[in-house]
């Protein structure tokens, strides 16, 4: 036997009695573990949602809201197939309420955000206040508040749920809680923290009391104004167009402490140059056309369809008529512990 077959048959022996102390050798792992670069895992894809939308209404025909607890379709990353997870650190479902129905109140350590795709005026309400949504409205289900749905105009609605259900699952931190009641009580009236706190206003004397943005609906018809004004205002980021993030009005921080959430306009036209962070991003189209291209893929882009771009994968986008991008990512965590990097390539 050569030198070097010895030493190397007498460190698998050796690999061999430490694993009976439930022990491994790092060297074997070394680089894997603390990789040069980033190596997120999933694969870059979009649904596009003229193909997803007759599942989700039909998923009405096999289960009530009620039953369901939350009539969702989860939209799962081709490579993490299994897992409920859109990217290494985030979940995202199309939920449907249909005409009449209630999603029964809960609540959870989970973070959650909806992005309204369609229809008009079923509500959620969080924490004791009901909130009507629209296409567009981003509205916040913090961490352990209350909530549940309903939808008491005549139409279907579906909207995007994003959850930081890996985050939590990471930390082992799951606590959930049934309401006794279907519906929980509402104490405030419709539209009270947007008064109080979304119009450049707060009470005096006012204390955020959450880790979260007391502005716990975002009207798309806000948003859409200042977009749209900003973009005739000045040119777009070469790398990013138009890109705004929603925040909260208590610190100018972000909105939600573990997803970050932003907004963007890219006119038509306008091609961003590359670039690329570390945090795994989803997208929504709002409204208009564009393309998404990323690792060699080009991939069409039109009204509520859905993408994901896992993280330090670079990206371009390019808008054929005036298109505006809802995102969410985990780069505010990823802030808060120092971790965040991007490159404009
Ligand atoms: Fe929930």
């Amino acid at each position: 036997m050569s030198a070097v077959a010895d030493i190397e048959q007498q460190r698998q022996a050796f690999y061999g009695r430490a694993d009976t102390q439930s022990l491994a050798p790092l060297w074997t792992r070394l680089k894997s573990l603390v990789p040069l670069e980033p190596t997120p895992a999933g694969v870059a894809h979009r649904w596009a949602y003229r193909e997803l939308r007759p599942y989700v209404l039909e998923s009405a025909e096999h289960i009530s809201a009620k039953e369901a607890e939350r009539r969702v379709l989860i939209l799962e990353n081709p490579g993490l197939r299994g897992s409920s997870q859109i990217t290494n650190s985030l979940y995202a479902g199309l939920q449907l309420i249909m005409p009449g129905e209630v999603a029964p109140a809960h609540r959870h350590t989970q973070s959650a955000l909806r992005f309204v795709v369609e229809g008009h005026g079923a509500y959620t309400a969080v924490d004791g206040e009901k909130t009507l949504m629209e296409p567009g409205d981003f509205v916040i289900t913090p961490s352990w508040a209350w909530h549940h749905h309903g939808n008491e105009s005549g139409a279907p609605m579906v909207w995007l749920d994003g959850l930081d259900i890996p985050i939590c699952a990471l930390f082992a931190s799951t606590f959930r809680e049934d309401h006794r009641a279907d519906e929980a009580q509402i104490t405030r009236p419709t539209g009270d923290a947007l008064a109080r706190y979304g119009s450049g206003l707060a009470p005096v004397g006012w204390r955020n009391p959450s880790l979260n943005s007391p502005v716990f609906n975002y009207p798309y018809a806000r948003t859409r104004e200042a977009l749209f004004a900003l973009a005739r205002a000045g040119a777009p980021d070469p790398h990013l167009g138009h890109l705004m993030r929603y925040i909260n009005p208590a610190d100018g921080g972000w909105a939600m402490p573990t997803m970050a959430t932003m907004i963007r306009l890219l006119p038509q036209g306008f091609e961003t140059l590359p670039y690329r962070s570390s945090d795994s991003a989803v997208f929504i189209v709002v409204e208009g056309r564009g393309e998404l291209r990323v690792g060699g893929q080009r991939l069409a882009l039109t009204p509520h369809d859905i993408a994901v771009v896992p993280g330090w994968l670079a990206y371009t986008l390019h808008a054929s008529e005036d298109l505006v991008l809802f995102s969410y990512s985990d780069r505010v965590a990823q802030e808060k512990l120092g971790l965040w990097r991007e490159q404009r390539c």
